[in-house]
């Protein structure tokens, strides 16, 4: 599994926007939306399947590459926070599809329920999916978020997680269950406390995020 923090000056800047507890709500949306630009542009970078042609300029004719729009990409983001985070997807991936999954944790148990799928039965061969949830805490979530995206033939090499915070408690987890993954985190933080809370993280990112 590759984790990879992009080290850009933006990404810590909005990771601390993130982080402030005096952050108000809009704020923290848009912080995490920006955040959420940057990570799934990283994410981008070595997957898209492209077409190569000439096009004619007014100067001349130019060599071009444009995104393949009949492979699109699978973004899937996990409600709520993961909304959020996924704001700009389609201008990162202008040939996409969403698939929402709603899936919430049980604060006592900690345990993911899944209350919405509307992932496809399923993806396409070779399928890039792209699964964007802002805290990877415990890891009960996105490893019940990745069974089901699994189930509908997705290969864990063209998987890739965008997550604002990661712990190592759900790193560990995603390492044991889906070798070949791709992570890109804002930042990873050192430890999940027992409410399930990523210290020192940014909170309850849903709350946060939509009040
Ligand atoms: C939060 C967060 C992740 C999950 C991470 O969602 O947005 O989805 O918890 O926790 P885990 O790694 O320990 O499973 P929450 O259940 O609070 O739902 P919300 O996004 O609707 O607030």
């Amino acid at each position: 599994m590759l984790v990879f923090v992009p080290p850009h000056p933006l990404i810590k800047h909005w990771v601390s926007v993130l982080r402030n507890e005096e952050t108000p709500s809009p704020i923290f949306k848009s912080a995490m939306a920006e955040l959420g630009r940057l990570l799934m542009y990283e994410a981008s970078r070595d997957c898209l399947p492209m077409i190569a042609g000439e096009i004619q300029s007014p100067m001349g004719v130019a060599s071009v590459e444009f995104i393949d729009p009949r492979e699109p990409v699978a973004v899937v983001p996990i409600l709520r926070a993961g909304l959020a985070l996924a704001e700009h997807a389609s201008s990162i991936f202008p040939a996409s599809k969403t698939y929402h999954l709603g899936i919430s944790r049980n604060e006592e148990t900690l345990q993911p329920t899944v209350y919405l799928n509307k992932l496809p039965d399923k993806f396409p061969e070779g399928s890039l999916v792209v699964v964007v949830d802002p805290m990877l805490a415990t890891g009960g979530t996105i490893v019940a978020a990745l069974n089901l995206i699994k189930e509908r033939g997705a290969d864990n090499k063209r998987i890739k997680v965008v997550s604002a915070v990661a712990a190592p408690p759900a790193l560990q987890k995603l390492s044991e269950k889906f070798p070949g993954l791709h992570v890109y985190a804002g930042i990873i933080d050192p430890t999940v406390n027992d409410k399930g809370f990523i210290i020192p993280g940014l909170g309850d990112a849903g709350d946060r995020s939509f009040g």
